[in-house]
This record gives C-alpha cells, sequence and structure tokens, in this order.
C-alpha cells in the first residue's frame, strides 16, 4: 500500500513529493499543520481539527485558497486512494515561495501539503503497563497554541526522551509547573479527580483533549483545569497523556519515579474505553 503525498494539487508516492527551497515555510518554518488519526478509511474529530487548523492559519496570518469543504475531500480522496483503514493524515500550510527577504508576501499562493501514512498501533504492554516519561523544561515561544511548524524544542526534548529510553517528554516551566508533552497534553489523577492544565495560551489545544473532556463530563467524573508541579505530578495516583496518535495513553513512570502501582491505572483505563467507545460512534464500521 503507498503512502501519498498531495503537494498543492500533485499526488506523488510519500518520498517523492517536493516543495521549493524558496518555500516560506522550509526557510522560516513560517507554517502551521495538522494530525489527524484514520480509522476504518475514516479521519476522526475532521471538523475539529479543521477548526483548529483555521484558527493557526488565522493567528499567522495565511490565508488559505481552499473552503473546509474542498480540503476536507482532497483529505478523504487522499485515504481512500491509499487504502490505508487506519493511518496518520499529515495536512501542512505554508506562507508560500518568494525571496528570502520578503517576509510578508503579499502575492504569494500558500502552499497546501498533505500525506497519508502507516500508523502503527500503540504496543499492547505500554497499553497495559503504561509508558516512562522525563521531565525537561519547556523553553519554547510564546504561542505554542498555535500549532506551528517550529517543532525544533519540541523535537530536541523528544530526543531526550528516546536517549532514556522514554516514550515522552513531559515539559515543565521555570518553576517546576507542567504545561504538557513534546507531543501530547497532560493530565494527573489525584484521588478521583481528574486534572489537566486550562488551555491558557501555555499549551496547545488537544482535540484529543477536547472529545475527552466531554466523555469526562457526559460520565460525571470528578475534573478540574488547574497548574501542577512536576512534584506534585510524580505524587499523584495516576498520570496520563493524550494525543491523536496514542489516544489515552497511561504513564508509569517520571524520571525514575514510579507512578501508583506501575501500571495503567482504572480511571486511565476507563478513559481510555470511553475514547474508543466515542470513536467507534463517529466512524462508520
Ligand atoms: N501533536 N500538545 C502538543 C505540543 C502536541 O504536539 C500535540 C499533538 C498535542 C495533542 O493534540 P491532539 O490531541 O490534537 O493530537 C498536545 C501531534 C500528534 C503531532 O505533532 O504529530
Amino acid at each position: 500500500m503507498p503512502e501519498l503525498a498531495w503537494v498543492n494539487g500533485e499526488i506523488t508516492d510519500l518520498y517523492d513529493a517536493k516543495v521549493p527551497f524558496m518555500d516560506h515555510g522550509y526557510l522560516f518554518g513560517y507554517g502551521v499543520y495538522e494530525a489527524l488519526k484514520v480509522y476504518n478509511g475514516q479521519p476522526f474529530s475532521v471538523e475539529e481539527h479543521m477548526d483548529r487548523f483555521e484558527r493557526s492559519m488565522k493567528e499567522i496570518r495565511i490565508k488559505p485558497e481552499l473552503s473546509r469543504k474542498e480540503t476536507i475531500e482532497i483529505i478523504n480522496d487522499l485515504v481512500a486512494k491509499s487504502e490505508y483503514q487506519d493511518a496518520l493524515v499529515y495536512l501542512q500550510i505554508t506562507r508560500g515561495v518568494g525571496p528570502r527577504n520578503n517576509p510578508s508576501l503579499p502575492k504569494a499562493k500558500p502552499t497546501l501539503s498533505m500525506f497519508v501514512a502507516y500508523l502503527p498501533p500503540i504496543d499492547d504492554s505500554f497499553r497495559q503497563n503504561g509508558v516512562k516519561t522525563v521531565i525537561v523544561k519547556d523553553d519554547r515561544w510564546a504561542h505554542p497554541h498555535i500549532k506551528s511548524l517550529n517543532l525544533l524544542p519540541n523535537i530536541l526534548a523528544k530526543q531526550i526522551a528516546e536517549e532514556n529510553d522514554a516514550f515522552e517528554a513531559i515539559l515543565a516551566d521555570k518553576d517546576g509547573i507542567v504545561t504538557e508533552g513534546a507531543s501530547s497534553n497532560v493530565y494527573a489523577v489525584f484521588k478521583d479527580t481528574i486534572v489537566t492544565r486550562p488551555t491558557d495560551g501555555r499549551i496547545l489545544s488537544g482535540i484529543t483533549r477536547l472529545v475527552l473532556c466531554k466523555i469526562i463530563q457526559q460520565n460525571g467524573f470528578n475534573y478540574k483545569e488547574d497548574y501542577f508541579t512536576t512534584e506534585q505530578l510524580k505524587e499523584a495516583d495516576e498520570v496520563f497523556i493524550t494525543n491523536t496518535g496514542a489516544e489515552v495513553l497511561a504513564v508509569s513512570d517520571i524520571d525514575g519515579t514510579k507512578i501508583g502501582n506501575g501500571l495503567c491505572g482504572p480511571i486511565t483505563k476507563k478513559l481510555y474505553d470511553l475514547f474508543i467507545q466515542e470513536v467507534n460512534r463517529e466512524i462508520r464500521r
């Protein structure tokens, strides 16, 4: 099955796709992106992802040429052509091509590109036992609520995680207050209350977080949006992360400190099950 790319209307095998050197996405990281999960050949929460994509574009002054409807049609078409049932759709738009000394490019056409690639399921043992994490200082720019291409601090944090045999880096500010994961949102369970940081501009408003917060409220869990330090996080009864690929995933270890009994806790397990039920409700089987 081919992994396919779509760049300004042209479809190629993923690794044959090309964009020009002078694209300001390449030169300056001037662009924003989305990552959607495909279940049974259908992208999940596509409208919510498009809401965020449009918000991100507006924040960095990119005006798309295509409507939301046209973009979704292209996504669906590319997924169908790839024949993948379970996959990742990556969608990106940049400011376009033009001279390096002209950062506003008033006449440039934004470069829209996307790809569909295989997304392996989360390892069974990670699902059951949770994953290892490390704490890394959050030294990103002041606008991490924009899903921008500027992921250098996130990627460096991921490298530190990898070097420590950890699945994710949990970012914390200079006062030790947790912001989010390098590519996920972070939650703590204290007794029976689920706590996560408010979307205060210092974190990305995750689509998985959005869906899960609805589930949490509909099912009567105790829930609070609040701040917590890395030390408080290490003492939580359960810790978990969410993102499009990992869905709801337990954390069993932070910097070598075992969380709870070191396995996926009961509230995390329940939330994962409810999340999958929600996926199955939206996706036609
Ligand atoms: N990243 N926080 C950050 C910094 C992220 O990069 C992501 C997702 C999330 C969770 O968002 P969502 O639930 O919408 O996936 C939170 C994606 C997966 C990525 O960069 O590939």
